[in-house]
Order: C-alpha cells, then structure tokens, then sequence
C-alpha cells in the first residue's frame, strides 16, 4: 500500500508534461493529492480531457494540450500556471519517445533526430524557458524521467538509450548552474513500467529474459515512480540535487 504524505505540497504549483496517461499520470495524482495544484498536458486534448474526468474532483487540477517540441504550447502550459494558479514551483518533464527497436547503429537518422529532438533537446529549451517563472518565486524544483538504459544500454533500444543518458547528464549540468537559484534538477530513471509504452517489451517473446534481469522479478508500476518524484518535488529534498533516482527493482544502476 503507497502512503501518500497529506499536504507535504500545499501552497506548491506544478506542472507535469505528458501526463494524460501512464507515469506522468500518476505523478500529477500523486503531486495533487499531496496538496500542490497541478496543470496536466498531452498532445491530444482529448487525452487530457480524459484524464481529468478520471482524477478526484476534489484535487485542484487543470489541463491543456502541450506537444513538448512546440514552443508555443510549452509557454501555453507555463503562463497557464502562472495565471490559473498564481505561479509555477514545480516541473516534471516526463514525456519521451521511443519510436524504434533498433541496435544503435541500425538506428535512421530521421529516428536518431525524432528521439533526440524530444528525449534531449525539448527537456533542455522547456527547462530553460522555466527557470524565469522559478526565479520569480525564488526557488523550484525540476525533475526529468530518464531510464535506467541511460546507465545500461539494452541492445535493442541504443539511441533511445543514449538520449536517456544524456538527459542524466542534463540533470547534473543543469542542476549545477541552478543551485545558486535555489532551484534543483534530479531525476528518476524507471527499469520497466507496466504502461502502454513499455507493451512491445512487456507483451514480446522476450518478457521472460527481461523479468530475469531484474532482481524483484517483476515490471513496476506507474505509482512506484509517482513516490520518489514527490519526495524530490517536496522540500524532504531541499538538499538533494543533479541526482537520478532509479527505480527499476533492483537493476544494475551505476556507469
Ligand atoms: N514505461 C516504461 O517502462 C518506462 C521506463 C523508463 C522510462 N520511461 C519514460 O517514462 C516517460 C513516460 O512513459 P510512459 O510509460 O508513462 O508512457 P505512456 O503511458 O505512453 O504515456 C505518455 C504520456 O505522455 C504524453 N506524450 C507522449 N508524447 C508526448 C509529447 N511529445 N509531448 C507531450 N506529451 C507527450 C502522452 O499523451 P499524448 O499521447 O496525448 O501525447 C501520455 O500522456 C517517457 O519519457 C519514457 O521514456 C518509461
């Protein structure tokens, strides 16, 4: 049973990119039910809108589309915050791409360039464009889903895998250039999720060899990620920074 910590966020604003679905859902519950406010977003408004109607009336939450490679949504979805909730102090980057299967060097450059331009490039313009409205508040927290092939590249998800690992070396850059804001950057680095995005892995004929890989022998769930990112958002983590956090059951977790 997960033990939600009763208003260990309230007076907190957040906002939490792609999360109509899957982890990023179950860390916007999780981050409303411990008090903050919270915007959700998706690329599909009517994903979004869904994902509202299946959250407690009761949590304080609102939602927009925001495709997190257009930078016209991802202002929309700050200011949102801003004007709806009186500010931002929280941001979690969670949505990411994984569009092919392929040993590294097997990946195409129009893949290569996809994977790269979300997993790596938006998280570092979304982070940037946020600092000003942390500032504002004079202080913040950020965290980033990595994943635990940016440590251990599994043979079949190479680029993928070194976007990950590029998002954890962000969060160590970016925590560094943010500590004298007072705003911190860590991350979380799942192994296997039971979400639509890990069904190719979890459904193939393979799921056997990936559950011996992990010490706990099973997939975790959306809401064991949700609990470590609510403790790095929260202020139990004040002094934690350019940290990842895996949360893979037990998989070999260090370079
Ligand atoms: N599941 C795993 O096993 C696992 C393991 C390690 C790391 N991760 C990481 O966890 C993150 C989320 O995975 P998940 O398993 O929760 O996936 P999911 O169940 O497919 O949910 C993805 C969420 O992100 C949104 N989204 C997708 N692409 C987006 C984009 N370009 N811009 C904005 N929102 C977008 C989706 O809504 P729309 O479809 O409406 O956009 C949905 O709300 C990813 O970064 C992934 O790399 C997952």
């Amino acid at each position: 049973m997960l033990r939600i910590v009763p208003n260990r966020l309230l007076g907190k604003v957040a906002v939490v990119i792609g999360s109509s679905a899957g982890i990023g859902f179950a860390i916007a519950e999780r981050l409303a039910k411990e008090g903050a406010r919270v915007i959700i977003s998706g690329r599909k408004q009517e994903g979004v809108n869904k994902a509202l109607k299946a959250l407690d009336p009761a949590l304080k939450v609102l939602g927009t589309a925001c495709h997190l490679a257009r930078y016209n949504q991802r202002i929309r979805v700050l200011e949102m915050a801003k004007y709806a909730f009186g500010g931002l102090d929280i941001l979690v980057i969670n949505a990411g791409v994984s569009p092919v299967l392929h040993d590294v060097l097997d990946t195409t450059q129009r893949a290569w360039n996809k994977m790269f331009d979300i997993n790596v490039k938006s998280y570092f313009q979304l982070a940037k464009e946020t600092v000003p409205y942390m500032q504002e508040r004079g202080q913040g927290k950020i965290v980033i889903n990595a994943d635990i092939n940016g440590y251990h590249p599994h043979i079949n998800l190479g680029a993928y895998a070194v976007s990950k690992g590029a998002i954890i070396a962000l969060t160590k850059a970016t925590a560094l250039q943010l500590a004298k804001d007072n705003i911190t950057v860590n991350a979380v680095a799942p192994g296997i999720i039971s979400t639509k995005f890990s069904e190719g892995v979890r459904n193939s004929e393979r799921a056997d060899d990936f559950l011996k890989q992990i010490p706990q022998n099973r997939f975790g769930t959306s809401e064991e990620v949700a609990g470590p990112v609510a403790f790095l958002v929260s202020d139990d983590a004040n002094y934690i920074t350019g940290e990842t956090i895996c949360v893979a059951g037990g998989v070999v977790s260090r370079l």
